[in-house]
């Protein structure tokens, strides 16, 4: 993506939520969003709209997000250097791109995704990243990586957070989620302190759904 392209959507993802830390706009100039979307929608990679993903386990199961979404996610979460960030639904590693220019060397992203042909996609987009590591699996079922992680968000919607993933949310951890039916979902953000978790209601978004775990031999 050409340098003005990059700063373009930078600047439209500001005009749309406001002013970002310098680390996130750095995160949008640095990553070349090309090459996280389908070849067919290369010229429609720097705008800010959320672009298809294609894979043999279904249609409309998953997107690029749209630009925005990232920051809005990483501003939910404080995302800074040195965090450790869980994100569940890696689609093509876009976000777990970004989040990997946010948390620098100091901090890492595990990212796990439920369709094995989108976590092989993920994997190569992000094999430059020594920060990052792909995961193939139902990220709702693995709160266990909760413990080694201080910030988690999930990129798809729940109509309810289980809660044997939730329970595993260690104190100080930060998890935002979309929560609710489709195209209906609030953005809850987590936090477990001492009298238990406490949630905050960020406003309305809509994502795509969570799916079950895809094995690798599924059709
Ligand atoms: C909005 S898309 C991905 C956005 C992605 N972060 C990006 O940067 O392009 C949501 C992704 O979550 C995945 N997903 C849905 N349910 C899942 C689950 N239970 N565990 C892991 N991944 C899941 C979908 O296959 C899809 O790739």
């Amino acid at each position: 993506m050409p340098g003005d392209a990059r700063r373009a959507l930078a600047d439209v993802v500001e005009r749309r939520i406001g002013m970002m830390p310098e680390a996130y706009r750095a995160a949008l100039l640095a990553v070349d969003r090309a090459d996280f979307v389908r070849r067919e929608d290369v010229s429609r990679a720097w705008f800010d709209e959320p672009l298809p993903l294609d894979t043999p386990h279904g249609r409309g199961v998953a997107t690029v997000s749209a630009p925005h979404m990232y920051v809005l996610g990483f501003e939910a979460l404080g995302l800074g250097p040195g965090d450790r960030l869980l994100e569940l639904g890696s689609g093509s590693g876009y976000g777990a791109a970004l989040a990997a220019h946010v948390v620098g060397s100091e901090g890492y992203v595990t990212t796990v995704e439920a369709d094995p042909h989108l976590a092989r996609i993920a994997l190569r987009t992000t094999a430059h990243l020594p920060n990052v590591r792909v995961l193939h699996d139902d990220g709702l079922r693995r709160g266990d990586l909760l413990a080694s992680h201080t910030k988690c968000w999930l990129t798809f919607a729940v109509g309810e957070l289980p809660s044997a993933f939730l329970d595993q949310l260690p104190p100080g951890a930060v998890l935002v989620a979309p929560v609710g039916p489709p195209h209906d979902q609030r953005l809850l953000r987590y936090i477990r302190g001492a009298d238990g978790v406490a949630v905050e209601d960020l406003g309305a978004v809509c994502f795509v759904s969570a799916r079950p775990l895809i094995e690798e031999s599924g059709s």
